[in-house]
């Protein structure tokens, strides 16, 4: 059989993004479409005393205007993940309140995109303001509720023993930013009633079949009633997987007007009601022996959500799967702001934590004079120490010993400011990386036609991580076919019902299904190959075999925590006359289980650093601490990196199939890239220059 499996492979999509034939959301055609634009609120706490839209209404090539006081008709949906679930609570346009700054309070429907802007800005509102609360620092935190079925505080052993028992003790605390997601693909949606019950949706959606069942909520319809086309997202980052207020009001604008409705979301507008990750304090205490043990750990975390939803950006995640300790504290701290509701991004949780707690490993090492290689070997745990489980196929150990010699970590010279290049400092940092492995269900369908093809069908998608070619590639290896000979279908919820591309998990949730049905398939068409299955359908001059089959997390799961593993190796060099700061050499090693397509792996982990690096250096979202507008609000004033900020990125795999965890043993390999990026580099500029920064991101005012 050709083994095709863990090869590298390009874009079987890729052909279509490069040359423009790839449908995104907007660019759908459809007869009689009709445009809206938002009206958003411009102030940030408040009530809207009087809204005129006598003007907008007047105004040439308007439908309709709604706001709070002709709002159409919406049903609020269970709202809890598993049936259904929408990204802030309240439903759009439900009273005369104001949250924050941004917030949709109307929409405009006219003939064309500008005419329908044009009148949006004649829409005149009185407000009644009060001064909105966007400043951490003036907030009030309380303990998180609990998220995702986990409680925001959680206790074993014994801190106060744990920490008096220690030789070196060590307290510091960590800031993030508030960052945004800012996908290339801006937030965008088609809504298309073909009559009062049915809706077609063509939205970028990470999860086709929960916004599927989420509109049909909405709306009181039957699930199959609402059609989802989501065949291409260009990028998405966790902004995408539920519906916004934008799309929940276009559709069900869309059916107030009986015709076909666009509304797409200017940069400015995603900044304030399409979701980021908020900004977030950590204090990290660690107790530790002389040789390094580490007798305490106690990761209290801060974050805020709108006061429309809640939403605990969840750092104490990976506290418990990191590090070994007999005494260890967790704490999640939650306060309200006038901004709108933060989201999952990139490792939502894993991020940030790691952030912190690889900053602070790094800070004890140093204490200790431990090399921070070694203190993490020291320390590694064989159990999820929160869910008393073992992991299943853990190779971290692998991934800092293979990172250390393809970097060169042995030569490095043990006292900050002693490397200089250029008349630059250069330092050298690593982190630790993680990701747990989730797998979802999915169904699979797959065809092999007389043509020589095999067509694979479901409607998990691909937000442009590779699922595609992974698919493909799999569906190849168990039909021996070369890869071109098959075809996929994905991210239409007419399709057989797929993932969540979401949480790493999409590889993990599709391939045991493409394994599953392409062995049935051979089946039913009595074949070995799919090259006897193709002879027999000519000789018979049948249409097609078919098969279909599902696959879910297996029972397996229960007795083991599946987590993924990473060390990222960096270098950094720093002109200090003008306090520039680069990122010069990168090594990232993982450890993700089976790996499918090693070319879109090693491209998740390159893009994931990069975001990283963007976190570290650049990225920070502001906000007027008067009117509490974001000041930064689009491309050119968020900062990222351009390719020019970006090193070579080696990026190597270690480890084995996680055969407990699915039949492919793969863990996914989306988020874990991020996770203790921004961690090395500030381990590397302490390295470099004997200043550790605490604070994201390290902008050249904190250099000087
Ligand atoms: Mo990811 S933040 O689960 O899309």
């Amino acid at each position: 059989m050709n083994k095709v499996i863990g090869t590298a492979v390009s874009r079987k999509d890729g052909l279509a993004k490069v040359t423009g034939t790839a449908t995104y959301a907007a660019e759908h055609q459809i007869p009689g479409l009709v445009h809206g634009y938002l009206v958003t609120a411009s102030i940030a706490n408040g009530q809207i005393k009087s809204i005129d839209t006598s003007a907008a209404k007047k105004a040439s090539g308007v439908i309709a205007v709604f706001t709070h006081e002709n709002a159409p008709k919406i049903l609020m949906p269970a709202n809890n993940f598993i049936t259904s679930k929408i990204y802030e609570a309240r439903l759009p346009l439900s009273d005369n309140k104001i949250h924050y700054a941004g917030q949709i309070i109307g929409l405009v429907v006219a003939d064309t995109f500008e005419r329908a802007r044009d009148a949006a800005h004649l829409v005149k509102v009185e407000y009644a303001t009060q001064k909105p609360l966007v400043d951490v620092t003036k907030a009030t935190f309380e303990e998180a509720p609990s998220q995702f079925g986990e409680e925001s505080k959680f206790e074993k052993g014994d801190l106060a023993a744990g920490l008096a028992s220690a030789t070196a003790k060590f307290t510091a605390t960590y800031k993030t930013s508030t960052e945004l997601h800012a996908p290339m693909e801006p937030h965008a949606i088609i809504a298309h009633w073909q009559d009062a019950n049915s809706l077609t949706i063509y939205e970028p959606s990470q999860w086709v079949l929960g916004t599927q069942r989420t509109y049909a909520d909405l709306f009181g319809l039957a699930s199959e009633r609402v059609r989802i086309v989501t065949p291409f997202l260009g990028g998405a980052f966790g902004s995408k997987a539920f519906p916004w207020p934008h799309g929940i009001l276009c559709a069900a604008a869309a059916r107030e007007v009986q015709r076909p409705l666009r509304v797409v979301l200017s940069r400015q507008q995603m900044t304030a009601n399409a979701g980021h990750r908020s900004e977030t304090e950590q204090i990290i205490r660690l107790g530790a022996t002389a040789d390094g043990s580490l007798t305490a750990i106690a990761h209290e975390a801060k974050s805020y959500t709108s006061s429309v939803d809640v939403f605990a950006e969840p750092c104490t995640s990976i506290t418990p799967v990191m590090y070994s300790t007999p005494n260890l504290q967790l704490k999640q701290e939650l306060a309200v702001l006038n901004i709108g509701t933060p989201t999952f991004m990139r490792a939502p949780g894993e991020n940030p934590g790691m952030w912190a707690m690889e900053s602070a490993m790094d800070e004890l090492a140093w204490m200790l004079k431990i090399d921070p290689v070694e203190l993490r070997l020291k320390n590694e745990t064989q159990e999820h120490q929160r869910q008393g489980k073992p992991f299943s196929a853990k190779h971290f150990a692998d991934c800092l010993r293979v990172g250390a010699e393809q970097f060169g970590w042995q030569d490095r010279p043990k006292q900050p400011r002693s490397l200089t290049r250029d008349g630059k400092l250069i330092g050298w940092g690593m982190a630790a990386a993680t990701f747990p492995g989730l797998q979802g269900k999915a169904s699979v369908k797959v065809r092999l036609l007389p043509d020589s093809t095999a067509h694979l069908l479901t409607a998990g998608n691909d937000m442009g991580t590779g699922t595609y070619t992974v698919v493909a590639m799999t569906a190849a290896e168990a039909l021996g076919l070369p890869v071109e000979q098959v075809r996929v279908e994905l991210g239409d919820s007419l399709l057989p019902t797929g993932g969540m591309a979401g949480g790493s998990q999409m590889t993990a949730t599709l391939v045991p299904a493409v394994m599953s049905a392409c062995q049935q398939v051979l089946k039913t068409a009595n074949a070995k190959t799919a090259q006897e299955a193709f002879a027999t359908l000519r000789q018979s001059k049948g249409a097609a075999f078919e098969a279909t089959a599902s696959s879910a997390p297996s029972d397996e799961a229960n007795k083991w925590a599946f987590q993924s593993w990473g060390a990222h190796f960096c270098e950094v060099s720093v002109d200090e006359e003008i306090a520039r700061l680069r990122v010069t050499r990168w090594v990232s090693v993982m450890d993700i289980g089976q790996v499918i397509n090693s070319k879109t792996a090693a491209s998740q982990v390159r893009g994931a650093v990069i975001m990283g690096i963007g976190q570290a250096l650049m990225e920070e979202c502001l906000f007027d601490p008067n009117i509490g507008y974001p000041v930064v609000y689009d491309l050119a004033t968020y900062h990222f990196p351009a390719h020019a900020d970006i090193p070579r990125i080696e990026v190597a795999f270690v480890g084995e199939p996680d055969l407990n965890f699915n039949p492919a043993g793969a863990r996914g390999v989306g988020e874990i890239g991020i996770t203790g990026v921004s961690a090395a580099i500030a381990n590397a500029v302490y390295h470099a220059t004997g200043k550790r920064i605490r604070n994201l991101p390290i902008t050249p005012d904190k250099l000087i």
